[in-house]
């Protein structure tokens, strides 16, 4: 079954260099759905290699324009990316709240873009309790279906340190998710060419950080 591949490139790589990566990419035959989500000043030159469909933004704001220095909104991605991250814990680090995020997800959803909203809880906090309340409140008022959400369970202790949980806590979390919101489900987290494979057969696909900035790891991944 086709599987959602998707490379959160966060803060690296330039224009430049993003669209040497994705020319390369692009000469291979992937069965999976890779969706890529390079910084915002180099998604039009990604968007222009792969096309708007295998392209995301790592965040949006919720207004469509207006005295907003230094943001980005979610009809100016629409020209360049079909995708859009919603709720990564890194910006949520940065005061992104439950409002905010739910803002951002109808915005974005309104503007067409498809969205990957992330959730997790956070090491020591207990996993239903966030998951519930990352889900009620971030996508409160939307439906999985009209709106085109996608959830990505992070957990944040997994995020950028090589841990992972086990394959039998990403299928319950993966299953709890669905009881809570029915849509597809993502597994996010120190995800690598290794542990790929195993960790796809608990959900419909992964987000990738540092595992996707090189490309031979990321081609055995993506083609996992
Ligand atoms: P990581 O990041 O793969 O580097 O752990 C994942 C993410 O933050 O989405």
């Amino acid at each position: 079954m086709t599987k959602i591949i998707a490379a959160n490139w966060k803060m690296n790589k330039s224009a430049s260099q993003a669209e040497k990566f994705v020319r390369k990419l692009k000469k291979v035959d992937i069965e999976n759905n890779v969706i890529i989500f390079p910084s915002f000043i180099a998604l039009p030159a990604v968007s222009s290699v792969l096309g708007r469909e295998s392209c995301g933004a790592q965040d949006s704001f919720y207004e469509a324009s207006g005295a907003h220095t230094g943001e980005i909104s979610p009809e100016m991605i629409k020209e360049v990316a079909d995708y859009v991250i919603i709720g990564h814990s890194e910006r949520r680090a940065c005061g992104e709240t439950d409002d905010i995020l739910n803002k951002k997800v109808k915005a974005c959803s309104d503007a067409g873009l498809k969205i990957i909203f992330c959730v997790g809880e956070q090491e020591g906090e207990d996993r239903r309790t966030t998951l519930k309340s990352q889900i009620s409140h971030g996508l409160s008022g939307t439906d999985a279906l009209t709106d085109f959400i996608v959830i990505a369970y992070e957990p944040v202790w997994a995020i950028g340190t090589g841990k992972t949980p086990s394959t039998d806590e990403i299928s319950e979390a993966v299953k709890y998710i669905k009881s809570l919101y029915s849509c597809e489900v993502l597994y996010g987290g120190s995800v690598n060419a290794d542990n790929a494979e195993e960790i796809l057969k608990t959900c419909d696909g992964v987000l990738v950080g540092s595992a996707s900035l090189d490309l031979q790891q990321f081609l055995k991944i993506a083609r996992s």
